[in-house]
């Protein structure tokens, strides 16, 4: 590993949302693939489409809870993330974004599943229906890539966030989350695509991990 990760002293808390079956153990290997080996393709995508398509109704009844934004709340101030424009990919039913919304001069949510973004929560941001694979977005556009209980696609994130910009990323219930990655892995695989070191901040609000990550300064 090029970058260094720093850890932080654990906060306290707990998810509250409905525990999955086991067809999530599926998305737990299409995440190490991803990571691992960029093996992502259309039969991929559609498999991933279905399954949340077919979650999207009952989303937000299955998840949304008065801590569940905590850990996600405590990312940002903690690991000190600053930005204007701020990208949530993978956002499902936009809950996290009731709280993130105001923080940002500029919001946007996207998910692959259009079910998710017709079931979203009201005062939704603007919502964009994409594949975080080929991501609509001009190179450096982004401040602040919010990626949580999300797949991780390396070079889309190299390319999308500006020089300074901040990577997030949450699992909620760490690594019980089928889609989880531990912050080793999650920084290999940025250092993988992009050829440079990437520095991590790391930490535990409950059972809920999360990372807040960039790229490594270069020291003249
Ligand atoms: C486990 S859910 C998490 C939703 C939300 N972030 C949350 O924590 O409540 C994963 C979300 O990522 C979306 N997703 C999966 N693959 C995607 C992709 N390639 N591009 C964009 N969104 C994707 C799914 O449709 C789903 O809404």
């Amino acid at each position: 590993m090029k970058g260094k990760i720093t850890r932080l002293p654990s906060s306290d808390g707990k998810d509250l949302a409905t525990r999955l079956t086991p067809v999530t153990h599926r998305m737990r290997e299409v995440t190490n693939h991803l990571a691992e080996d960029g093996i992502w393709d259309a039969t991929l995508t559609e498999e991933v489409r279905q399954l949340f398509d077919s979650l999207a109704e009952e989303w937000t009844a299955t998840r949304d809870h008065p801590q569940r934004n905590l850990p996600i709340l405590d990312a940002l101030n903690r690991g000190k993330v600053k930005g204007q424009v701020a990208l949530e990919l993978g956002a499902g039913t936009c809950i996290s974004a009731r709280d993130l919304i105001s923080k940002f001069d500029s919001f946007i949510a996207m998910d692959l599943s259009l079910a998710m973004l017709n079931n979203a929560i009201e005062n939704a941001p603007p919502l964009v229906c994409a594949d975080g694979s080929a991501l609509p977005v001009a190179n450096g556009a982004i401040d602040v890539l919010i990626l949580q209980n999300m797949f991780l696609f390396p070079k889309e994130v190299e390319r999308c966030l500006s020089t300074e910009g901040y990577l997030v990323w949450v699992n909620s219930r760490g690594p019980e989350t089928p889609i989880h990655l531990p912050v080793e892995k999650v920084v290999h695989s940025l250092e993988s695509a992009a050829g440079h070191g990437w520095d991590a901040i790391a930490s535990t609000l409950g059972e809920a991990t999360w990372a807040v990550i960039q790229r490594s300064k270069v020291i003249d």
